[in-house]
């Protein structure tokens, strides 16, 4: 026993005498142009894997479907990403072949959205991939992400469109002036909107929920009161007509009762939200389905306006109506905001995430 415990010592010591003995030669070829060997390569490969699933599995993943958030995350990558990972009609550079490992193009597949997060906000060890989290707080961070969803898919003019359209950086603070926001509730100032975000939940507690007008009592009754307000921002009449057909075709199915045409516009994935609260197709089939159409059939409708963003092969629309409607005996003027995400289907549109939003009416 205790020979075989010297022997093992004895080995043990010889192995760190030869690692010293190479890395103090020098012999090793740090150069990135002398690619690692296939299991040194393979072995790194699954450390950098592992290690990212592992610490990226609990992180909480925010709405990456929303426009305003998407458009400055093209804004951050354009200004920050391209030279390592390009994009969408980019030429190769001069940069790029000689990093080691390379830089992925990240218009060629969606990242998964927890794992990209945190290797933009950490950084890779031994990589160029620098840690983006010192200089950029999570919420730009997630701009990016939300945007890297998108990119997969984009024409290069999609890509410079988008592009052009996102914010400046020094106006990307929360606060910042919404100084091409459209229709009369998106103007003014944050403070504004969310004042009125408030009173659009109180009302919505009032009635017991935001679009039925009669009180059900689920607990999304009391839902929480931060939820941001929806932003139209960079949507454009007619950019994506096939889109902007389904999502008239929802509303007037809504609007007639046609449970089945709802629900056939509905991709099986799709989620709803109304009010914070967010329901999956079948739950809100089964729930508040019933009560929208039964809410609608009461309401009086005028649309304010509609418009449509392309977002490689899938597409955001986002409208405004008038809504003269009775919530609890008294008449009400609400202002609804809805904003779709429809993926392309064969040739139809399927819509994959719904959110409505009501509001009073904001003074003309
Ligand atoms: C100086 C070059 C460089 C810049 C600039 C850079 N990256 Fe990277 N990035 C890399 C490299 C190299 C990797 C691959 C790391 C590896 O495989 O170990 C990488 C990996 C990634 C990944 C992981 C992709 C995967 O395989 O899942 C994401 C996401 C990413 N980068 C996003 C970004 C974003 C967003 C920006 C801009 C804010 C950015 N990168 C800027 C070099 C760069």
């Amino acid at each position: 026993m205790k020979r075989l415990i010297v022997t093992l010592a004895f080995f043990c010591a010889i192995v760190v005498a030869g690692i010293g003995v190479f890395v103090w030669s020098g012999i090793y070829n740090i150069g990135a142009d002398d690619h690692h060997t296939k299991p040194v390569y393979a072995l790194m490969k699954a450390l950098r894997e592992r290690s990212i699933e592992r610490h990226a599995k609990d992180i909480a993943v925010p709405n990456l479907d929303d426009p305003q958030l998407i458009l400055k995350g093209a804004g951050q990558y354009a200004a920050m990403c391209t030279g390592c990972h390009l994009a969408p009609g980019m030429a190769e550079n001069e940069m790029r072949p000689g990093l080691y490992p390379q830089p992925p193009e990240l218009a060629k597949f969606r990242p998964d959205p927890r794992q990209a997060f945190w290797v933009i906000k950490h950084g890779v060890k031994m990589s160029a991939m620098p840690a983006w989290g010192g200089s950029h707080d999570d919420a730009t961070i997630w701009s990016m992400v939300a945007f890297l969803q998108r990119m997969p898919g984009m024409t290069p003019a999609q890509y410079e469109d988008i592009v052009a359209r996102a914010p400046q950086d020094h106006d990307m603070d929360e606060a910042g002036g919404h100084s091409h926001s459209h229709g009369a509730a998106a103007d003014g100032d944050a403070h504004g909107a969310a004042a009125m975000e408030g009173m659009a939940m109180a009302m919505a507690r009032e009635a017991g929920h935001s679009h039925a007008a009669d009180g059900d009592t689920h607990e999304h009754a009391a839902a929480p009161a931060v939820e941001a307000p929806l932003s139209l921002e960079g949507m454009k009449p007619g950019a994506v007509p096939g889109a902007e057909a389904a999502a008239r075709a929802f509303q007037a199915a809504l609007q007639h009762g046609d449970r089945a045409a709802v629900l056939a516009l509905l991709a099986a994935e799709a989620r709803i939200s109304e009010g914070g609260h967010t329901q999956t197709r079948d739950e809100y089939a089964a729930d508040h389905l019933g009560a929208d159409i039964a809410f609608l059939k009461t309401a009086r409708i005028t649309p304010v306006s509609l418009g449509s963003m392309p977002m490689g092969d899938t597409a955001m629309v986002g409208s405004e109506s008038d809504l003269q409607a009775t919530v609890k005996g008294k008449p009400a003027m609400l202002r609804s905001r809805e904003m779709l995400n429809l993926r392309k289907d064969g040739d139809s549109w399927k819509i994959v995430s719904v959110q409505w939003q009501t509001a009073p009416v904001p003074e003309e």
